[in-house]
């Protein structure tokens, strides 16, 4: 059985299709350090939808400019070419998944609303530590999970939604998935990635989101995304009030957390993690409108 369904998911994953030529030119031009806002604005300008996103992101609450972008060379001189490969990354993924993400299921609005929160805590904590290309927390914390989708679309009697799609997951959830589908969540996102060429920071950021210790790369990457995932967890969760200690919830979810994170370096504080959730609970109701956006 385990065999099996191991083969069922390799397949689903080799049969998944290519992203849209425009997410390699724009990947190239953004690391061409020689490329112009100009060079950018032609590899995106065919991708009309994309063009519209851009453009509606850059006017979007959450970046909150005074005056209105109305060209799209103005909205990637303005969002600058990180963000703007993020966008275009976002929503090539993002829209793979179509019939699934269009769902009007109450369980994948749930997913996406934990995923969008994650993008928003991976982003704050990357800029808490002034970590060049914030841009890119945000998309690793977006599609952390889209494992679970492509699992969805494999298994859609077996992976029941309850059961694996929603909550978080633990260790002994993770081995459980393991032994059931042969595979779990976090590896079906990293090989979904290598097979759509990102970069290694990303194909390691999902792989390893559960487990960041192992990481052959960078371990901040993982690190950051395990905590925004347990973050954005308890934000959609629990109510603010009723959170009494948040990080003995932290604990409670990822034992050893502060361990891993002193090992590398990054410095375990209580107050940073109420402030970053703080932020991240206030900055969750502008999610709705970016996900619209890059969803459709
Ligand atoms: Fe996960
Ligand atoms: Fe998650």
């Amino acid at each position: 059985m385990k065999d099996s369904n191991y083969a069922r998911i390799e397949k689903q994953i080799d049969s998944f299709p290519s992203l849209p030529t425009t997410v390699t030119e724009v990947m190239n031009v953004v690391n061409n350090p020689e490329s112009s806002a100009k060079d950018l604005t032609q590899a995106v300008l065919p991708d009309q939808s994309m063009c519209v996103a851009i453009l509606k992101i850059a006017n979007s609450a959450l970046f909150g400019r005074p005056k209105k972008v109305s060209s799209l060379e103005s909205a990637i001189t303005v969002l600058g070419f990180d963000e703007i490969q993020n966008i275009v990354l976002s929503k090539s993924v993002l829209n793979s998944f179509g019939s699934v993400f269009q769902g009007n299921d109450q369980i994948i609005n749930e997913f996406w609303d934990h995923s969008f929160t994650c993008a928003l805590a991976a982003r704050v904590i990357a800029e808490h530590f002034s970590i060049s290309f914030p841009g890119r927390f945000f998309i690793g914390g977006l599609i952390h999970d889209i494992g679970k989708l492509a699992m969805l679309m494999t298994f859609s009697k077996e992976y029941t939604t309850e059961k694996w799609l929603s909550g978080f997951s633990q260790a002994e959830k993770l081995e459980e998935e393991k032994e059931t589908f042969g595979i779990n969540h976090a590896e079906v996102g990293g090989r979904l990635l290598k097979k759509w060429d990102f970069p290694d920071t990303l194909v390691n950021g999902l792989h390893y989101h559960h487990d960041p210790g192992n990481s052959p790369g960078s371990h901040g990457f993982p690190i950051i995304i395990q905590l925004a995932d347990a973050l954005s967890y308890i934000t959609c969760t629990y109510d603010k009030d009723d959170i009494q200690s948040l990080e003995t919830m932290i604990l409670d979810l990822i034992p050893g957390i502060a361990e891993t994170w002193n090992n590398h370096q990054l410095p375990w504080e209580t107050l940073r993690l109420e402030m970053w959730h703080n932020w991240v609970s206030i900055e969750r109701e502008h999610g709705s409108s970016i996900l619209s956006i890059l969803a459709y």
